[in-house]
């Protein structure tokens, strides 16, 4: 299993361009399944997490081809099968979202229960239940969900008890197959769900509302193929930028979205940071000077997102005075905590909010990486410590950010990956 070993104290300095959003394209690939036709996926991430997606469409008997520019062909018209294994479901809870899709378009599927993970229990209840109220057929066995419809799923009214991001991206797909008109009340508003929306739509399928919390979807009997590019990846984008806020650095992300970080944003510009942003484009400059500690509280977007929140936890470890940051949509995702603990930080949990009292350095020691945001926090609490730091367990981060030593390498980083 590789390790990242990283040698702090240098600011970070230059330019990268944003990949494609993971939390977009994994949607975007189970969306291939609601037609017969060919999808091109533009502007993929190159992912662990994209690498599953592809592998479990080509366990149903698809077989996505990759073109020379990388793009990536699926035609949902070879399937063979319609079931999603445990093998791969455990890897990535994300393959929940080929269930509305396979029921929808073929009137099956077999998913495995994705258990809990490491920042909470995460139980897909309401995905079950949106997809019962529109008629199918659903028994929870042996760690499986078993769907079947006879004939087409019905448009419903859904109300969802939470907001849920893959809930409601899984529902949006199976309604636009169904018979009649779905609303989705409650709806998660994050700019992936609109991304998908938006690809659906090129697709043939006839959706108002997303971006809103209330999803109107009338239902087709049939999608076509499009061609459609991803949208850049918010939270590799605020990543960086808190990467360069720490080390007091000075950096241009290019072809990303400044308008869906706006949350993110406010908060790196009271932690001290000056921003400059073009249509596509951001800069971030500390002018050398140490972040201020920021207090905030994560919630479904617009607000804090909760993929950002060990970021920012990293960046108060180190910044001046005490900053609270208080989590709401996960129950345990703090883990990170204990390890920056390690490295000499003064942080402590007080139920969901964590008290970060900034002190001037860390120091370097061996941490774990315990799932995806954990392990960027982790690095960056690496790249602002004296001497050496070694993460271990790096898969995690290998699922959702794209070559992260080379563009922080790019950025003047010391970092390299090393095979333990
Ligand atoms: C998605 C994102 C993930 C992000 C999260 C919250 C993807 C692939 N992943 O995860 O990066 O951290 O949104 O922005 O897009 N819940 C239930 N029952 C359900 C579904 C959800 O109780 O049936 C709860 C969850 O336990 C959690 C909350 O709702 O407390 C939000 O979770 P949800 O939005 O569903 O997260 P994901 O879609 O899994």
């Amino acid at each position: 299993m590789d390790k990242l070993l990283i040698h702090g104290g240098i600011s970070l300095n230059g330019e990268i361009r944003i990949a494609g959003a993971k939390n977009s394209a994994l949607p975007i690939l189970a969306a291939t399944l609601l037609t017969r036709e060919t999808v091109q996926i533009c502007n993929l991430p190159h992912l662990y997490d994209i690498t599953t997606m592809l592998e479990l469409l080509g366990c149903m008997g698809l077989e996505p081809v990759i073109d020379e520019k990388l793009n990536v062909e699926v035609n949902g018209g070879t399937i063979k099968h319609f079931n999603a294994p445990y093998e791969l479901v455990k890897t990535m809870r994300a393959s929940i979202l080929v269930l509305g899709p396979l029921l929808a378009h073929f009137g099956q599927a077999q998913v495995a229960l994705p258990g809990g993970c490491a920042i909470g229990s995460r139980p897909v209840n309401l995905h079950i239940s949106a997809l019962q109220k529109m008629g199918a057929d659903i028994v929870v066995e042996d760690g499986y969900i078993n769907a079947t419809v006879d004939g087409r799923l019905k448009g419903a009214h859904i109300f969802m008890d939470m907001c849920t991001v893959t809930g409601t991206e899984n529902v949006m797909m199976a309604a636009t197959l169904a018979d009649g008109q779905t609303i989705i009340e409650n709806a998660a508003r994050e700019p992936e769900v609109v991304d998908l929306a938006n690809c659906l739509i090129a697709m043939g399928a006839e959706i108002t509302g997303q971006g809103t919390d209330t999803i109107v979807i009338n239902g087709k009997t049939s999608l076509h193929g499009c061609s459609y590019s991803v949208m850049p990846d918010r939270i590799e984008t605020g990543t960086y930028l808190i990467a360069a806020a720490a080390t007091r650095g000075r950096i241009k992300v290019k072809d990303t979205r400044p308008d869906i970080l706006e949350a993110v944003l406010s908060k790196l510009e009271e932690a001290g940071a000056d921003l400059r942003i073009g249509d596509t484009w951001i800069e971030l400059d500390m002018h050398g000077k140490r972040p201020k500690a920021v207090s905030l509280r994560t919630a479904p977007y617009p607000a804090f997102p909760t993929d950002m929140q060990a970021q920012f936890t990293a960046l108060n470890a180190i910044a001046e005075g005490t900053g609270s940051i208080t989590e709401t949509v996960f129950e345990n995702r703090f883990m990170h905590v204990h390890e920056m603990n390690r490295m000499g930080a003064s942080m402590h949990v007080e139920g969901n909010t964590v008290i970060v009292n900034g002190v001037t350095s860390l120091k370097g020691a061996p941490v774990m990486a315990t799932d995806l945001r954990a392990s960027a926090s982790l690095i960056i609490a690496g790249l602002v410590s004296e001497n050496e730091t070694v993460v271990d367990r790096i898969y995690h981060i290998d699922r959702g950010y794209e070559c992260i030593e080379e563009k922080l390498q790019l950025l003047g980083a010391r970092i390299r990956r090393v095979p333990s």
